[in-house]
């Protein structure tokens, strides 16, 4: 099947970063399912506080987002080219990439920027906003390529379960791993679909599940805790997951959970796919021992909804993110290509 068969007005039609020329736009990814309200950020601390407060997330829409960002921060600069461009937004851009530590896009996105004011000259302000477009319209193409390359992969009548949101929302649409399900729905392979809660921030609970329901795909939400006795159940032959950043050897973190879920795929005999742009590729990164996992507030565990539900002195600990090791992963897709069971080897032929 190719990219085009897909009825992309049913199947993409949510758009989590609108820029409109003037204003960011960023669809409050904490409000939702209940509230469909937009943040409007106007210079690039704004698009930061935006990214660390999770009003946008997901890392290849965090990386489009910072992108913005730069073009927000240029409204604020004045140079005479490219150059003398690139050392007065420094500052804003090391701001940017600090808003999150894991997920690569961010980094990616901002190197992008960077790079797009070399050579530019008096228009370099007009190049910036064309590259954070690229960078927009690129992720979703590859969303869309990726999507088919995924579907391609799964037995028709499968089940599978996701973990997190990897859809629109994350992404200029269309989704990374819930892009393989939508396509693998529209293709009709796919006959189940199963989606983690994603404690504590409920990313699949919130965001996943209202996507697909958007789409008229049917989803089965489950509790994190159930997913090992879902696969015992025989009820899924893939876990289909996206990822924040992948390094050199296939290691790769993605929301926390993940891990565990690769290892109850292995043991029960479920393929486990990861799905990502190359732009979450680090190939600079040897293996997953190397990045930093991204600890958030441990108040975030302490209630539901606004809700306290622990008792007040408690102590907690709250990684958002951890690393499926690539020896556990049985496909990467990608909008290269996909690689079956990663290795170093693999990784550098598709990637350098
Ligand atoms: O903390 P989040 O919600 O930004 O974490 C998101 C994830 O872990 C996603 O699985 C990942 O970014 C891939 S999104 C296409």
């Amino acid at each position: 099947m190719n990219d085009t068969a897909i009825d992309y007005a049913r199947y993409d039609h949510i758009r989590p970063i609108l820029w409109t020329g003037e204003v960011l736009e960023l669809l409050d990814q904490r409000k939702l399912p209940f509230l469909v309200e937009h943040v409007h950020c106007r210079d690039s601390d704004e698009v930061a506080h935006a990214i660390h407060a999770l009003a946008v997330r997901g890392a290849p829409a965090i990386g489009i987002a910072a992108a913005w960002g730069v073009v927000l921060a240029a409204r604020a600069v004045e140079a005479a080219d490219g150059e003398d461009a690139a050392r007065k937004l420094e500052p804003a851009l090391q701001r940017l990439n600090a808003a999150r530590p894991t997920a690569v896009n961010l980094a990616w996105a901002l190197a992008r920027m960077r790079r797009a004011l070399e050579g530019a000259g008096a228009d370099w302000r007009a190049v910036l906003e064309r590259e954070a477009q690229a960078i927009s319209d690129e992720d979703l193409a590859a969303n869309r390529h990726m999507g088919a390359l995924g579907a391609g992969l799964i037995t028709p009548g499968s089940g599978v379960l996701t973990h997190c949101n990897t859809g629109s929302l994350a992404t200029a649409g269309f989704g990374t791993a819930l892009g393989v399900i939508r396509a693998g729905m529209a293709q009709g392979r796919i006959g189940r679909v199963f989606a983690g809660e994603t404690r504590p921030w409920l990313q699949g609970a919130r965001l996943t599940v209202w996507e697909l329901q958007q789409d008229g795909i049917d989803a089965t939400l489950i509790a994190d805790s159930a997913a090992s006795h879902l696969m015992k159940t025989g009820a899924v032959q893939w876990v289909v997951v996206g990822a924040d950043r992948i390094c050199a050897n296939g290691d790769t973190a993605n929301k926390i959970g993940t891990y565990q879920l690769a290892i109850a795929a292995r043991h029960h005999g479920v393929k486990f796919m990861v799905v990502a742009p190359s732009s979450t590729m680090d190939m600079d990164t040897a293996d997953g021992a190397q990045i930093e996992i991204e600890q958030r507030d441990p108040g975030e565990l302490f209630g539901i909804g606004g809700t306290r539900t622990v008792a007040e002195g408690i102590a907690a600990w709250n990684p958002v993110f951890d690393v499926t090791p690539g020896t556990l992963i049985d496909a990467i897709v990608t909008e290269r290509g996909v690689i079956e069971s990663p290795t170093l080897e693999k990784m550098r032929a598709a990637f350098g």
